[in-house]
């Protein structure tokens, strides 16, 4: 049995993934916090084998660390780290011994967007990516937008063409990431979609993954805290717990 602990457990995704944890054989859930609550003492108390973040981007990189600091294996749903970020958890998790994840997006749909996204641009390097969110998304892009555009960039095998970005008015390009555009759209009713829009010679090629409820990205949670047990090092992306 593996004993988990949920931090941001009376949020969106907390809520969701505390449900899952509960409805797994393998998994015991062993605690639920939140915001007023003390991560490290709660570690060191209730010794999670693995402890599960969907917090807050401002805190995402400082949970991430109390959990590696205090014995326990991270899988990090929170959003917002940078490479930099991402780098300094894992020599924190090597000198550990620890497994962990940082996933932009656990939907298992979602993974293989992006995989058959960096496919494509071997072919295609001309591509941009539309996100949309809900407008309570703390941050801009996407954590998955700047994913994808990192897995397109170290795929493509050739430039994209270049492009006039002279704008009528500010922002209507978009932003940039490793020569990739990313526009970014709020709106109620919207979870989480993304659509990577390819061109070609007198052709267009779009992937699109939408995430219709947040309950779509507990098959990857759940998964995650059975593989990280089994890894001695922080990963960045589910893909690496999926192959
Ligand atoms: N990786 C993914 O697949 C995925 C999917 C959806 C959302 N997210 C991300 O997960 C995070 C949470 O999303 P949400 O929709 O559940 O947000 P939410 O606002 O509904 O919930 C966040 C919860 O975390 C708590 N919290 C905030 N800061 C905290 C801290 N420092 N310590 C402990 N608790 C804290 C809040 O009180 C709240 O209960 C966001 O960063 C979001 O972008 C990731």
């Amino acid at each position: 049995m593996i004993n988990v602990l949920v931090n941001g457990a009376n949020g969106r995704m907390g809520k969701e993934a505390v449900n899952a944890i509960n409805n797994d054989d393998a998994l015991n859930l062993v605690g639920e916090i939140d915001y007023q609550d003390d991560l490290a003492a709660t570690i060191d108390s209730l010794k999670p084998d693995v402890v599960v973040d969907f917090t807050a981007a401002s805190a995402g990189f400082n949970n991430t660390k109390t959990i590696l600091e205090h014995g326990a294996r991270p899988v990090i749903g929170t959003s917002g780290f940078v490479e930099s970020q991402v780098q300094e958890l894992q020599a924190l998790s090597q000198e550990k011994g620890l497994g962990g994840l940082i996933a932009p997006n656990f939907s298992v749909g979602a993974v293989l967007m992006m995989k058959f996204s960096a496919e494509a641009a071997k072919y295609l390097p001309d591509v941009e990516v539309i996100e949309a969110h809900s407008p309570q998304k703390e941050e801009s892009p996407s954590g998955t937008g700047l994913r994808t555009a990192e897995m397109i960039s170290a795929a493509r095998t050739a430039a994209p063409q270049t492009t006039s970005d002279k704008e009528l008015i500010e922002g209507a390009r978009g932003a940039e990431l490793h020569g990739v555009k990313l526009h970014s759209i709020r709106l109620p009713g919207v979870v989480a979609q993304q659509t990577v829009f390819f061109g070609g010679l007198s052709e267009t090629l779009k992937i699109e993954h939408n995430s219709q409820h947040r309950e779509s990205f507990m098959p990857g949670v759940v998964l995650a805290c059975k593989k990280v047990v089994e890894r001695q090092q922080l990963v960045y992306g589910l893909e690496h717990l999926m192959d």
